[in-house]
């Protein structure tokens, strides 16, 4: 397995600060006590917006190898668009943004169009893009970093933590990969500390993107742990 690893957490809407104080004091206290080589993998972590100042300050201030990344971002810059978080107030604690994500699609409706113009903000404002689809029709913009594959149905929330065969997954990664040959697709629905080996060593995954399992500290580490592992 010969590729530069990706994972991301996405706390979706939970924790407050306190909350997240509990998890970056035991985060830190794992990565202090277990160490390895943190340059196989890029491991984000995308909190509410309201936690990212004090992850910010945390992830300085325990020396992690952690990035931070946005759930979204607007389409729109700075201006009277209420209840928007732009591109620069992102970027003044974030290097990456999640777009695209399904829950965002269904419950928010943003659409392709939108989506394509957060792209072009996000973009310009030298912010990295995970871009989600949900499956191997989705359009996908120019200028992705990541694309982020993940099949609605498969996502904890959903199917009560049934993710999707891994090898069903990685032909539909292959797809991905034969039109954009040149971003890595990571999978995202349900992976865990116990599967997340399986999926990266599928040769189209080069990554996973963790919801539920990315809320408990000691779940998202051993994620990491794992993948590390069995890179060499
Ligand atoms: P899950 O979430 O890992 O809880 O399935 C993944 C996601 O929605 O990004």
């Amino acid at each position: 397995m010969n590729k530069k690893l990706f994972i991301a957490g996405n706390w979706k809407s939970y924790k407050g600060v306190q909350e997240a104080k509990g998890w970056f004091e035991k985060f830190a206290s794992l990565s202090d006590s277990n160490p390895f080589d943190w340059s196989k993998i890029t491991a984000v972590l995308c909190p509410p917006y309201t936690s990212l100042p004090f992850a910010y300050e945390q992830i300085r201030a325990h020396k992690l190898s952690l990035l931070l990344g946005g759930q979204d971002v607007s389409s729109f810059g700075a201006g009277a668009y209420t209840g928007e978080i732009n591109v620069e107030q992102l970027s003044e604690f974030a290097t990456w943004t999640i777009i695209g994500h399904s829950e965002r699609r269904r419950n928010l409706g943003e659409t392709d169009t939108l989506l394509f113009d957060k792209v072009k903000a996000a973009k310009s404002g030298g912010l990295k893009v995970m871009y989600c689809v949900q499956d191997e029709a989705v359009m996908v913009p120019e200028g992705v970093d990541i694309i982020a594959y993940e099949p609605p149905w498969a996502i904890s929330a959903v199917s009560g933590g049934v993710a999707q065969n891994v090898e069903s997954a990685n032909r539909v990664c292959e797809k991905i990969v034969g039109h954009h040959p040149s971003v890595p697709v990571i999978y995202g629905g349900s992976t865990t500390p116990e599967n997340v080996v399986s999926f990266i060593k599928q040769p189209h995954i080069s990554g996973v993107l963790p919801g539920g399992a990315s809320m408990d500290p000691e779940k998202f580490f051993t994620m990491i742990k794992n993948m590390v592992a069995v890179t060499p």
